[in-house]
């Protein structure tokens, strides 16, 4: 939701640094973008560019014009308030244009505060909540920008990452964050400011992450932490080991084909260190509980959103299957307003990819704070919100995903899930050891299953070509590949706009039916396992109703095989393992449909990456 970037130099022009990073944040949003950058060699000191669209639209502007300052703030926008425009596009600027700031968050009280400042004559240019932030620094300004933005936010109610420039400080850029991620880069003549780390890359790996109700003061030669009373406060700085080359696309057309093409080694790396070495048990650090702390663990609650919570179900499976637990999945967004059954015994397991989305957040903090429950996050962002505020990190690895529809973080949630749930299982007892170490066996073959399912791509892409025009698809599946029918199905809509629907099965016959005539395309996944018999039914009831069969099934099937229009094939691992492999062909077919309609892949339309609004 918004990305927003800062940089205060002591060599060279800023403007080229703001706009390759915003680049590297336009998977959070992209309706518009801009920079102000601080010259104070000028007549107007402060220069402020703004333009609808992508990021390339606003480099197309910049383009011939000469802006020298070193000191800037740039933003790329997931409208929320105010559609995209020019006027709505950040940064804005106080009507003396001596305050300029890029705000990402919402800002809940931002009428009140308009309607006072209107009624003291104060004049706005944008529908935005975040005009109010300029304003209101403007006037708390004394000769001390960080001391005014400190003053300011204390009267906003929301969410806020905020970067600030005033045309008298022209080499600082104060940031501030409340529940909006907010990084700072460390570098050696040069400091920074990002919504996230991938942004900062091609300039430090050293980060300080800015805590809620922290404003930090951002110059060439130094970075100042302080809380909201002004107290300076130590930061600490961390080296990130993502490369600059992991957040770029390495020759791939898209992000989104290169992160499923990633995915034999992420998930390589999520098992890392986490496999005895003769395969009989799991081993995961970083839970902050140790053995008898697992064994008193009564229920859990897995909270999530979008292919997350798609993660989630699957882990249902994995934990009930192989720790005898009983377990629930939530989406965040309806656990918060719920009234769940939660208590100290229960686990709380925060999935997310960005460790920043504010729904799973705000149930992460719920079950701890008003349910006493132990905190846990399958997260794929060391030093993300997430992975600060949980009592214990399960890190997925799988490098900066920056597609805005998840892949490789996907099957990354999974491996996790399923070592958590074995690892659970073996302290409870209630895993044999024959399984943990087939388990084991199987996750260690994975990375070579999943390159021969990446072979198949050229074949997902035929059959990409024969469907892309269809108005609606259905992906069936059960048991432990429900799940994928769903994330199958969202895959599809989220980049290609196709109505997709995932079901159940079993449920088709109680309404989804309804819906199949002559060509409707019908993807089942009927690999072998518990529930093939069942499915290959299913596959034959569709397949009379004229529905268009593509099945994904395991080498010598010959039943569901027969019944089908078109087949894709993959390798027979443990049942427990095909939801990682089935979910690929799936994601590759979302990927050639979207490529087939020429609609934008890595960043489709009105989505973002990282969604920290509820
Ligand atoms: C957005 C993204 C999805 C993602 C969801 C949850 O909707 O577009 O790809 O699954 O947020 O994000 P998280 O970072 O918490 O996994």
């Amino acid at each position: 939701m918004c990305g927003i970037v800062g940089c205060a130099s002591s060599n060279g022009p800023a403007s080229g640094m703001l706009v390759e990073a915003l680049k590297r944040l336009e998977y959070r949003g992209y309706d518009s973008a801009g920079v102000a950058i601080l010259d104070p060699d000028s007549a107007d000191p402060i220069h402020t560019v703004r333009e609808v669209g992508k990021i390339r639209n606003l480099e197309a502007k910049l383009a011939g014009v000469e802006i020298r300052g070193r000191t800037g703030i740039g933003h790329t926008r997931w409208a929320t308030h105010g559609r995209p425009s020019q006027e709505n596009a950040h940064p804005h600027r106080d009507p003396t244009g001596a305050v300029v700031v890029v705000h990402n968050g919402i800002i809940e009280n931002y009428l009140e505060i308009r309607r006072r400042l209107a009624d003291q004559g104060a004049e706005f240019s944008s529908e935005t909540d975040s005009e109010v932030i300029a304003h209101l620094i403007a006037r708390n300004y004394d000769g001390d920008l960080a001391a005014a933005v400190r003053t300011s936010v204390r009267e906003l109610a929301g969410a806020y990452a905020i970067a600030a420039i005033h045309k008298s400080e022209p080499d600082l850029v104060v940031g501030a964050r409340q529940d909006s991620p907010l990084v700072v880069g460390i570098g050696d003549t040069s400091n920074y400011l990002a919504s996230d780390v991938p942004a900062l890359l091609p300039w430090t790996n050293q980060v300080l992450y800015l805590e809620d109700g922290q404003v930090v003061a951002v110059r060439p030669e130094s970075v100042a932490v302080t809380d909201q009373d002004g107290n300076p406060v130590p930061g600490e700085v961390v080296e990130i080991n993502w490369s600059p080359e992991q957040a770029e696309k390495g020759g791939f057309p898209h992000f989104m084909l290169k992160e499923i093409h990633e995915q034999p080694t992420t998930v390589s790396d999520a098992l890392l260190g986490r496999l005895a070495v003769d395969d009989s048990e799991v081993v995961l650090d970083g839970l902050g509980l140790d053995a008898d702390g697992l064994r008193n663990i009564s229920r859990i609650a897995l909270v999530a959103c979008g292919t997350s919570w798609h993660a989630a179900q699957v882990g249902k499976f994995y934990l009930e299957q192989f720790a005898r637990i009983d377990v629930t999945v939530e989406y965040a967004s309806e656990f918060i307003y719920r009234d769940p059954v939660l208590d100290g015994n229960t686990l709380c397991i925060g999935i997310s990819q960005s460790g920043e989305t504010a729904d799973t957040r705000a149930a992460m903090r719920r079950a701890k704070d008003e349910f006493d429950c132990h905190v846990l996050t399958i997260c794929n962002v060391a030093g993300s919100s997430m992975a600060r505020e949980a009592d214990g990190v399960v890190l997925t690895h799988a490098g900066p995903e920056i597609g805005v529809a998840s892949t490789k973080a996907f099957t990354g949630q999974l491996v996790c899930l399923l070592l958590f749930a074995v690892r659970l299982g073996q302290v409870r007892g209630t895993i044999p050891a024959e399984t943990t170490r087939e388990l084991c066996r199987g996750l260690r073959g994975l990375p070579q299953e999943l390159e021969k399912v990446l072979r198949t791509s050229d074949a997902v892409k035929a059959v990409a070509e024969e469907y892309y025009e269809s108005r609606d698809f259905l992906y069936i599946g059960r048991g432990v590949n429900y799940p994928i029918a769903l994330e199958g199905a969202l895959k599809l809509k989220e980049i290609s706009y196709i109505h997709a629907e995932g079901y159940p099965a079993g449920e088709m016959k109680h309404g989804p039916i309804a819906l199949i005539d002559d060509g409707m395309p019908i993807l089942a996944i009927a690999t072998q396992g518990r529930t093939y018999g069942t499915i290959a039914g299913n596959v034959e009831e569709a397949r009379a109703r004229g529905g268009k069969i593509i099945a994904l099934v395991t080498p010598g099937d010959d039943r569901v095989a027969a019944a089908a229009d078109q087949v894709l094939v993959v390798p027979r691992v443990h049942e427990a393992l095909t939801p990682i492999v089935n979910i690929v062909p799936l994601q590759l077919l979302a990927y050639w449909t979207a490529v087939s309609r020429g609609t934008d892949v890595d960043q489709p339309r009105n989505l973002a990456k990282t969604v920290t609004v509820q």
